[in-house]
């Protein structure tokens, strides 16, 4: 068993990790433990009771004075107990305050992982079934409970949580915040590593030492945002990528978030993460519950190579749902960087011509196809074919790309509308908009009010019936503008705050409904590049757009910040033309595919305009990516050379499951005269087989590789492409 219960105390134990909380002799249930894997001891001896000024004492503790839970570690802090420290639920039980003190009520151990109805979630699978935990906590008043849910996946190492409050009073409560989880951990100094970024330039790696007081990450943007990725680390000081301690909590929610690391008075750590609450409630009826969204928790005691390779198998084998998952992706080309607004079918068509030729798999057809849409003014919400543009019907266009042996994709953004669209003019109140004041308009567009069920209804029939009569095989939904106007003319007054989450409800019911009806389909989301790159959106679709930089050294550092906490596979990756439309930087064409071929492989490009010598290297790149799928699907992924670090080159590696196959990557950043000689040193390799060297034939042993290392080519010119691909060999 990997949950284990005994005295009260809860031990959860996964693979190379455990967990412990205990109920104290005064019913609170405390954090005893989360670290390393040990046995079932009671660690709540690390804890270290004494009488401290100013923290004061629960009804019934006060004589001793020594038990405060402004210094306990908590599993669920409530505003109200006594512990000024951020805490993870505020709200009105019922008498106009938004005190609470939530005591052990009762636990349930079931079979398999619990689930979230309307919400992702980590789910049981033949590869791992997981566990549940399920600890109720009541308030010392009023008939709230909260029911706080442990995943333990022990195979997978990684254990999830989350929260449900549920109203039994006799009237209403409103919530105002609610954190899905809170990490306590003791004494030591913790780095916090986040990943923030901008359109055009996401999850940059930064990482500092926490001062004391409160370090706050959040999105109010009502999406995980570019600006901040839902998904931290907190690593010991002298953690790398291959030694020492680290923690990470990876959010699974496509809206705002907000995670606060707070150091206190006695340098204990604490960190929750949770919903925005910036501009949330909730009323909860007498009956109702309301369910957190989940978060992941890891841990790893051998460094971030480790924690990364335990979220991307746990992601891949049970959070990812498509049939894509394990399936060989096809090579698209986009016809996005190659035409923008400006095509016809004729130019479609010799594209896709050229694809079939260069051996590629699929065509995706992006913006612009449908109502009057021929630059960013108009045409979101009429999901009906521009057939004059296209020259014929979509399903005419389609066939003929079929009949190439290409499949082919289409591309929607479903949660917007243009006001210069019939849907507009029909139902000007459909947009997100507040009464009396003037719109935020981005990118020319508004906010559908998709938390109404007409809209999104309207909204999924009109793609329905664009899919049902085309039969594209790929999806890409697109988002391109933050959340604003919030205001929904179906909402009474006081549920305005309720906006924003029923919003990514709404959204995650149209996409459910999407992958319901097509489970063949393969999915990517993309919100202007990666702006919900979390793992919410991955529980629908097993792959996302990257970023809209498509330049291959701005990609190093984007795709770098991205592998800590999401499978490469994920990632959407391709190779487009030169000058680079975003950055115009040139890069040879070969380091462009070196790049792409870190993640799910495509081309963004005019294929037409591509010479003749970039057409042989765009070949044998594709045999190259197709050689190494595999790896990129599965294998081991180690990030060797940080590019925040080094400013000479870039290097990182997939390694086979069984050892015997790897591949190293990367950018040589910038030419030298007379070089030095730069080493790396692969990582994860069998130290007693032989690899061979596949370029020079050239054999090393394993602990050769990793222990003395190997020279990096001596190459002239910026940029340059680097890549080494090694078997294992008999003696
Ligand atoms: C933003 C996406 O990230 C791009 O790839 C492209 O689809 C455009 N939107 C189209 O408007």
């Amino acid at each position: 068993m990997a949950i284990n219960i005994k005295n009260q105390i809860f031990t959860l134990h996964t693979k190379n990790s455990t967990y412990q909380m205990k109920v104290d002799e005064q019913n609170m249930l405390i954090h005893t433990y989360y670290g390393n894997r040990t046995d079932d001891t009671d660690c709540s001896y690390l804890i270290r009771m004494a009488d401290r000024g100013f923290s004061g004492n629960i009804p019934g503790t006060d004589r001793e004075r020594v038990y405060s839970l402004d210094f306990l570690p908590q599993e669920f802090p409530v505003y109200g107990d006594g512990d000024y420290r951020v805490d993870c639920l505020k709200a009105d039980l019922g008498s106009g305050v938004q005190d609470g003190m939530f005591f052990f009520d009762s636990y349930q151990v079931r079979e398999g992982k619990y689930n979230i109805p309307g919400l992702p979630a980590f789910f049981s699978s033949e590869k791992s079934e997981g566990e549940t935990l399920e600890i109720v906590l009541k308030d010392a008043v009023e008939e709230v409970y909260v029911h706080l849910l442990y995943g333990v996946f022990e195979e997978l190492d990684i254990i999830t949580r989350a929260a449900v409050v549920e109203n039994r009073t006799e009237g209403d409560i409103q919530i105002s915040r609610i954190m899905s989880a809170c990490l306590d951990l003791g004494m030591g100094k913790y780095d916090l590593i986040h990943f923030y970024g901008k359109h055009a330039g996401e999850r940059q790696m930064e990482r500092n030492s926490l001062p004391h007081g409160i370090t706050e990450l959040r999105s109010t943007r009502g999406t995980s945002s570019h600006q901040h990725n839902p998904f931290v680390i907190l690593a010991d000081k002298d953690t790398t990528e291959s030694t020492g301690e680290c923690y990470s909590a990876s959010f699974l929610y496509s809206g705002g978030f907000h995670a606060q690391a707070e150091v206190d008075q006695f340098n204990q750590t604490r960190l929750v993460i949770g919903i925005d609450d910036y501009d949330f409630s909730w009323k909860l009826k007498k009956g109702e519950s309301f369910s957190t969204p989940e978060v992941c928790l890891t841990y790893s005691a051998d460094g971030f190579s480790k924690l990364s390779q335990t979220l991307h198998q746990a992601i891949v084998s049970n959070l990812i749902r498509s049939c894509w998952k394990d399936r060989v992706r096809p090579i698209l080309v986009n016809n996005w960087e190659a035409t923008y607004f400006d095509f016809n079918k004729d130019n479609l068509i010799a594209i896709a011509k050229e694809a079939a030729e260069l051996n590629l798999d699929m065509l995706v057809l992006d913006d612009g196809w449908f109502g009057k849409r021929d630059d960013d003014f108009s045409g979101l919400g009429d999901w009906f074919v521009n057939e004059k543009k296209l020259c014929g019907t979509l399903s005419e266009l389609v066939k003929e790309v079929h009949d190439m042996g290409l499949s082919f994709g289409l591309w929607f953004e479903p949660e917007m509308i243009s006001e210069d669209s019939d849907l507009y003019r029909e139902h000007p109140d459909w947009a997100l908009k507040i009464p009396g004041r003037a719109m935020n308009r981005s990118r020319h567009q508004l906010n559908l009010d998709i938390t109404r069920k007409e809209v999104r209804e309207h909204i999924m029939n009109q793609i329905f019936k664009v899919l049902d009569a085309c039969k594209a095989d790929y999806v890409k939904w697109d988002m391109n503008r933050s959340v604003d106007n919030v205001f929904s003319a179906a909402l009474p007054k006081e549920r305005q705050g309720e906006v924003y989450h029923r919003y990514v409800l709404a959204v995650y019911e149209m996409m459910e409904s999407l992958v319901q009806r097509y489970p063949d389909l393969l999915f990517e989301s993309c919100s202007g590049g990666g702006g919900r790159f979390e793992a919410g959106m991955l529980y629908y679709s097993p792959q996302i757009w990257c970023s809209d930089n498509t330049d291959a050294i701005d990609r190093l550092k984007i795709q770098y910040g991205t592998s800590f906490g999401y499978p490469i596979s994920a990632m959407g990756a391709h190779v487009s033309v030169c000058p680079n439309h975003q950055s115009g930087r040139t890069t040879p064409f070969e380091t462009r595919g070196i790049v792409a071929s870190a993640g799910t492989f495509g081309y963004e490009l005019d294929l037409m305009k591509m010479s003749e010598e970039e057409k042989k290297t765009a070949r044998e790149q594709i045999l190259k990516y197709k050689e190494m799928e595999h790896l990129v699907q599965s294998g081991d992924y180690y990030r060797l050379v940080n590019p925040f670090e080094n400013n000479n080159h870039v290097l990182w590696q997939f390694v086979s499951k069984d050892k015997k196959e790897t591949v190293v990557c990367g950018v040589r950043l910038h030419s030298e005269a007379n070089p030095y000689i730069y080493l790396f040193y692969p990582q994860g390799l069998d130290a007693d087989l032989h690899y061979e060297d596949i370029a020079t034939g050239k054999v090393y042993t394993g602990a050769a590789l990793m222990k003395a290392g190997l020279p990096l080519p001596l190459t002239t010119g910026d940029y340059q492409p680097i890549r080494f691909t090694f078997k294992a060999v008999e003696k």
